[in-house]
């Protein structure tokens, strides 16, 4: 895979200043910087998005935003489209189970993934079970359906810039992270899934994340997964010493020859 791994920071509804925003980007600048084999984005709430992508401009870091619209403007109160963020920033994260559980639909998550790869944003779809479908033994068809449908808008050619990020609801914030075996067959199951709607040779290249209380005690058992292509982070990416040191932990399990 020629692509780094990627480890983006899902601030969620954080920090609540301006000011907190800027000093969390420079808190983390310095291990981007010098860990030049891992990809760092950083997804703050829309109000501080144009702040912190005017203050990584230039640097190892990337900005981008946790949500969109798929209409590209128009009478949709409290809304932003797609188009407006690739404007300002690279990313976007859509279908994370924060919002899926406020109403958005899989239909939803389909339409917001294909603005966001029309308008040129790398896009990161969320996918991953509750702690019920876990205990059923429902996951691997609920999450292959996720995917089925997330991608049914999708083709091949939105391969290069679609991550798709395994996100046990149950291991949200929770500290139960997921055992790294049965990530890594999550992982494979998503690949697979998503090889059946846009294509085998797209489905290989597509990055596939995990989430789920990553953090710097942790993230060596994922990013050293076969195929793992980096972790979605969010309570440690709100602490700049700890989020640094998942950085470099990266970047030496990648140096190390162990993906
Ligand atoms: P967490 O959140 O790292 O705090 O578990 C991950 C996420 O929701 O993306």
């Amino acid at each position: 895979m020629a692509e780094k791994p990627l480890l983006a920071a899902n601030w969620k509804m954080n920090p609540v200043t301006a000011a907190a925003a800027a000093a969390l980007v420079e808190g983390v600048a310095g291990a981007a910087a010098e860990q030049a084999s891992v990809a760092v984005a950083l997804f703050p709430p829309f109000v501080w998005l144009e702040g912190v992508a005017r203050q990584v401009k230039g640097s190892a870091l990337e900005a981008g935003a946790q949500d969109c619209y798929w209409a590209p403007s128009g009478a949709f109160t409290g809304e932003v489209s797609a188009q407006m963020l690739a404007t300002i920033c690279k990313w976007v994260i859509v279908g994370h189970s924060e919002r899926r559980v406020m109403g958005e639909s899989s239909a939803d998550v389909a339409r917001k993934a294909r603005a966001a790869l029309q308008a040129g944003l790398r896009t990161i779809i969320c996918v991953g079970e509750s702690q019920e479908q876990h205990d059923s033994g429902e996951a691997e068809r609920f999450v292959a359906g996720q995917v089925h449908e997330a991608l049914a808008e999708c083709t091949a050619d939105d391969s290069r810039r679609l991550v798709l990020a395994y996100e046990p609801i149950w291991a949200i914030g929770s500290g139960k992270s997921a055992q790294p075996e049965d990530a890594y067959k999550m992982m494979r199951l998503i690949r697979r899934a998503a090889a059946e709607i846009i294509g085998t040779r797209a489905g290989t290249n597509l990055r596939v994340l995990y989430g789920g209380s990553v953090n710097a005690e942790n993230v060596e058992r994922y990013v050293g997964l076969p195929r793992c292509d980096g972790c979605l982070v969010g309570g440690a990416s709100l602490k700049a010493g700890e989020f640094s040191e998942m950085i470099r932990r990266t970047a030496a399990v990648y140096a190390g020859g162990a993906v």
